[in-house]
């Protein structure tokens, strides 16, 4: 071994979010982006650089040792890293997870924000944090925004150099119920849907209009500590992806029966004076903005409406934490 890493990043959830690149490559996205990064849903990666000239990287998630596409993946994303720090040697990587896998709950994001993390720090790479954040996001765009904690934005420049997270200051007390419809696998990758929505949904142009209003008025939100307008926002906004995705040609839908009754349950605590609005990422479960002080009472009002569907309360999470060196 030449080297040894480690580091430790949580799942974001996009309030206002990333749909489709500008540069599919470089993963320059078309808009700007807002979120908040999570206690509790995280992933630590350790990345060591072995001692040999040749021979292929091994990956293992969870113990499992993994092939195909998800070592592809994290071998190409490893080459930018060895490219940097100017070396040759492959690398052992094991990734934990307290995410669901492929889920639609961000995994994505906390993966490649704990694998830039533990690469560069495996092979000695003195990185500021703008940096972590440009490379996480060579991996998977969200990841970008995961390399900090509590609300971030993702700025979405217009190449490598001026594309990455930063956190945004706020005193607002956030947190977010997670409602777990279910854990199975996606039927199809954000990067794909994604990549089918631009380029067949006459909603698109539309949705990447709006999208910049929306974002510019979430930040007056959040400035003016005003929960009920960044609420408001935060649930049109995911909506409005989605009917995007929906007009696409073949249309690409998240959704099951039991997404729709969940909406219903977050309208009708809404209804009667809760904090509560949904968002929805690439998966049918439902992520609930609602304030610290509510989320018990939120949650319990979910349960109750929701019988069966687990149901977790997340507060505002810590940005990525490295640990060791090359
Ligand atoms: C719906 O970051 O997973 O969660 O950049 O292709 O890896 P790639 O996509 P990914 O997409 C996230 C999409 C989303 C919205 C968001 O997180 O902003």
């Amino acid at each position: 071994v030449i080297g040894r890493g480690q580091a430790r990043a949580n799942a974001n959830i996009a309030l206002i979010k990333y749909w489709g690149k500008a540069d599919e490559d470089l993963i320059i996205p078309m808009t700007s982006s807002l979120s908040l990064t999570l206690d509790g849903l995280s992933t630590r990666t350790e990345v060591e650089f072995l001692d040999a000239t040749a021979g292929s990287d091994l990956l293992t998630i969870d113990d499992q040792p993994q092939g195909g596409r998800a070592l592809g993946r994290i071998s190409q994303f490893l080459d930018v890293i060895r490219k940097r720090a100017d070396i040759d040697a492959p690398a052992r990587v094991s990734s934990y997870n307290t995410v669901p896998y492929g889920a639609g709950l961000a995994s994505s994001s906390s993966a490649f924000a704990a694998l830039a993390g533990a690469a560069c720090a495996a092979a000695g790479l003195n990185v500021s944090r703008q940096d972590l954040s440009r490379l996480a996001r060579r991996g998977s765009g969200s990841a970008c925004r995961s390399i900090y904690g509590g609300l971030v934005q993702w700025q979405a420049g217009h190449d490598d150099a001026s594309s990455y997270a930063e956190p945004v200051e706020t005193d607002m007390d956030l947190a977010l119920i997670v409602v777990l419809i279910s854990g199975q696998e996606k039927h199809i990758s954000s990067r794909q849907a994604m990549r089918h929505t631009m380029s067949t949904s006459p909603f698109y142009r539309a949705w990447v209009e709006q999208s910049k209003d929306d974002l510019e008025q979430a930040l007056v939100a959040v400035h003016t500590n005003d929960i009920n307008t960044l609420g408001e926002i935060v649930e049109a906004n995911a909506l409005s992806m989605h009917a995007a995705m929906m007009a696409a040609r073949p249309a690409v839908s998240y959704w099951l029966p039991d997404t729709l009754v969940a909406f219903e349950a977050v309208h009708q605590i809404r209804s009667d004076g809760l904090d509560a609005w949904a968002t929805m990422d690439a998966g049918p479960n439902i992520k609930v903005l609602t304030s610290g002080q509510q989320a018990i009472q939120v949650a319990e009002e979910l349960r109750e409406r929701l019988p069966g569907v687990n149901i977790q309360v997340h507060r505002p999470g810590p940005g990525l934490q490295v640990n060791g060196a090359g």
